[in-house]
């Protein structure tokens, strides 16, 4: 098991990988327990019963994260009289985690919080971090706040009770994470493939590598003022693009996969960068991450939904930009730059 401890805007965080986590959660939860889980888990009965806690089985994936979702959890928590000092908790993945986690933080002005994820995705990267959402009308995480979990408790067994296919999501994330900060670690993910990392020990190194970094970027910019934490949006400015374009066919992780690849074109026909097109295009294809046919996209249209993105500023795009693998830094881009690249990536113009 793996262990990070982190103070976060003066509140203590435990994070702990590993395997069979249920035993070590009962120690640790001394307040009223109550928990929401998702009704997906159902494989993981035995896990899920051993944990004592008050048990709300409920739905979960993007449909939940909304005002009636929200208003549901608030009611049972009234019905079921739980006061500030007692600690809500979540089996599920990032979904799940964003509805509990809003909850969490304006229940009562803020009642302890406890993540238990059960996603690739969740496990390395929503559940750290403290931010949380819902959606409202259309928009994506428009009401959140900053909150953090007092534990999080990533539980490798749930991932491998999973079919691996499912950990693709997580592994583009995890692959943005060592392109940005990492080296050695990419270096790691080049050396293995979906299937040699299906196990308890390999599992546990990456959740471990992946957290450690997000953690060291939130530490710094908890708030994302400085444009430090700017920098885990590598792929995030023309992935969100994609993913809108598509109709949300496209997954996030696809997304972020194809907008990591045009956003490294990018800096490397600015200059930042040497070519590290295909070297990425590898290494998303050892995990078995569908590569998106960006030429199947028209650049005009593209450049429209770039342009709603919130991470412009002044007709600018606040863009990452790769230096090296393991090294990032965060641009101002012109939009129409952005057009030109693009438009010559796909052939449109020289
Ligand atoms: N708060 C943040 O910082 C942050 C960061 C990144 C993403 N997110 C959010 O996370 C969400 C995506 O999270 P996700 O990818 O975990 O999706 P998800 O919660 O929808 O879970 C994906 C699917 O996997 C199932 N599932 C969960 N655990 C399983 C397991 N162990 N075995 C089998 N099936 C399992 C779920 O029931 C669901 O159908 C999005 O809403 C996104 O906005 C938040």
């Amino acid at each position: 098991m793996q262990i990070l401890d982190e103070n976060l805007i003066g509140k203590n965080i435990k994070i702990y990988i590993g395997s069979g986590l249920d035993n070590l959660i009962n120690k640790n939860i001394r307040t009223k327990h109550v928990n929401f889980i998702s009704n997906n888990l159902i494989t993981y009965k035995r896990k899920i019963n051993n944990i004592e806690s008050i048990k709300i089985f409920m739905d979960d994936g993007e449909k939940i994260k909304d005002i009636e979702h929200f208003g549901y959890v608030l009611n049972e928590l009234i019905s079921r009289e739980i006061e500030r000092n007692s600690t809500i908790s979540y089996i599920g993945g990032g979904t799940l985690g964003d509805l509990i986690g809003f909850s969490a933080s304006v229940y009562k002005r803020g009642v302890n919080l406890c993540a238990i994820p059960t996603t690739m995705l969740s496990q390395v990267d929503s559940s750290i971090g403290g931010k949380n959402a819902i959606n409202y009308g259309n928009v994506k995480n428009i009401a959140g706040t900053f909150y953090n979990p007092e534990y999080i408790f990533d539980d490798i067994d749930f991932l491998l009770g999973s079919d691996k296919l499912l950990l693709k999501e997580g592994l583009s994330e995890i692959i943005k994470m060592a392109l940005i900060k990492d080296s050695k670690f990419f270096d790691l993910l080049m050396k293995n493939d979906l299937d040699s990392i299906f196990n308890e020990k390999m599992l546990e190194e990456i959740i471990y590598r992946g957290a450690k970094i997000k953690l060291d970027f939130v530490r710094k910019d908890f708030y994302d003022v400085k444009k430090l934490r700017f920098n885990l949006n590598f792929g995030h400015s023309i992935g969100h693009a994609i993913e809108s374009y598509s109709g949300n066919l496209i997954s996030h992780g696809m997304a972020v996969a194809g907008g990591m690849m045009l956003e490294s074109y990018i800096a490397y026909k600015m200059g930042y960068s040497p070519d590290l097109y295909g070297t990425i295009k590898d290494s998303l294809k050892k995990y078995k991450i569908d590569i998106i046919n960006i030429k199947e996209y028209n650049v005009d249209k593209l450049i429209n939904y770039i342009k709603n993105d919130k991470k412009m500023e002044d007709g600018k795009l606040n863009m990452v930009m790769l230096d090296d693998i393991g090294k990032s830094h965060v641009e101002k881009i012109d939009i129409n730059e952005i057009k030109k690249y693009l438009k010559m990536f796909n052939g449109d113009v020289k």
